[in-house]
């Protein structure tokens, strides 16, 4: 089993894919023959037909997700003298998430089966689900190999758009520049790299139909369209309304989510970073009782996801917004 996980849009589903057409294509003398299909969490509307999903995918039999699941038990684990080797991409596994966690308790425990003949490579934004599935118990004996996708830099972004247009004067190099830079400063999200210079390309075109439509080269003031249409949703002018004291708790959610590498977090852990952040801006730091008001007040405008009840310093706490644009109206406030 191979547990990928990085933020969205850093390529993680596309190198899976060029891997595995490359192993089809340049390298299959070297490796057994195999079957790839793939499932991906997003599309499935309930956890346990994933089972069903497999296998009709692998033998084109229809079953109700518990039959499924049985003969997929005794497919993967039962010895059997000429069986295909296997590999299932389950993109988006942290949709897969059940409280009884079976479906990826045994997605992670079938492939260590000695005679499973099978291949995981499951894809998910969050680093720890292995943990969090198998609570610590087994996941060493899973043999899970990890690989994290790390953002893109500006560089590599620029590259990626270059590469989707070579041969295409399409873009002035400054206006990809800036495209490049302003997303790796804000994600190294190559999704919305792309999106922003096609959203561009749009306003170019429109804008040169009426002039001479040979000319379509996509300049800066297309790009600066683009990139504020992009960043100026209602989200990112409600974040960038918020208080100081509010901006500062976001931002320590968030510090403490890079410092673990979870998407979530308890509040005393948060309240930590959010004294510190305070310190180094030079506000006087607020004590526990008046983070919580903060805290309750970005839950009510659901920007936060916090844990109901009355767990008080144990209460767990998500983000309701996107990242990438909770920093990006924070770092567009500062530079007003
Ligand atoms: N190295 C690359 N070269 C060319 N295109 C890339 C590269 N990396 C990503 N892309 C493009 O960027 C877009 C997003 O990539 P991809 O779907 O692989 O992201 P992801 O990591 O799977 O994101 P998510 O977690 O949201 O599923 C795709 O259109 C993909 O083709
Ligand atoms: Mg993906």
């Amino acid at each position: 089993c191979m547990y990928i996980s990085g933020v969205p849009g850093t390529g993680k589903t596309a190198t899976v894919h060029e891997v595995i057409r490359r192993l089809k294509s340049d390298y299959s003398d070297m490796v057994p023959c195999f079957k790839f299909i793939e499932i991906n969490g997003m599309k499935l509307t309930n956890p346990n037909q994933a089972y069903s999903a497999i296998l009709k995918l692998l033998t084109g039999q229809k079953a109700t997700p518990d039959h499924a699941a049985s003969l997929l038990e005794k497919k993967f684990c039962n010895p059997e003298p000429k069986k295909d080797h296997v590999v299932i991409l389950v993109d988006e596994l942290d949709l897969l998430w059940t409280r009884k966690q079976n479906v990826m308790y045994n997605l992670f425990d079938w492939p260590a089966r000695q005679h499973s003949r099978l291949v995981i490579l499951a894809v998910a934004n969050t680093m720890d689900l292995p943990e969090r599935v198998m609570m610590n118990r087994v996941s060493s004996r899973l043999g899970l190999t990890r690989i994290t996708f790390q953002p893109y830099n500006f560089k590599q972004l620029q590259e990626i758009v270059l590469s989707r247009i070579t041969g295409i004067e399409a873009f002035e190099e400054h206006a990809l520049q800036l495209v490049a830079r302003k997303v790796a400063a804000v994600s190294g999200d190559a999704r919305r790299c792309l999106d922003i210079c096609r959203r561009a390309v749009e306003i170019a075109e429109m804008s040169n139909e009426k002039k001479n439509p040979l000319k379509g080269i996509v300049g800066m003031k297309h790009v600066e369209i683009a990139l504020k249409e992009m960043f100026s949703s209602p989200k990112i002018l409600a974040l960038q309304s918020l208080s100081t004291m509010e901006v500062l708790f976001m931002k320590a959610v968030i510090s403490e989510f890079r410092r673990t590498g979870l998407e979530e977090a308890l509040f005393f852990e948060v309240f930590e970073q959010f004294r510190s952040h305070c310190q180094i801006e030079g506000f006087f730091t607020p004590n526990a009782s008046e983070a919580f008001a903060i805290c309750s007040s970005l839950n009510a405008c659901k920007f936060l996801l916090v844990e109901p009840g009355y767990k008080d310093i144990y209460q767990r706490i998500r983000l309701n917004v996107n990242k990438d644009d909770v920093m990006f109206a924070f770092k567009c406030s500062e530079n007003k």
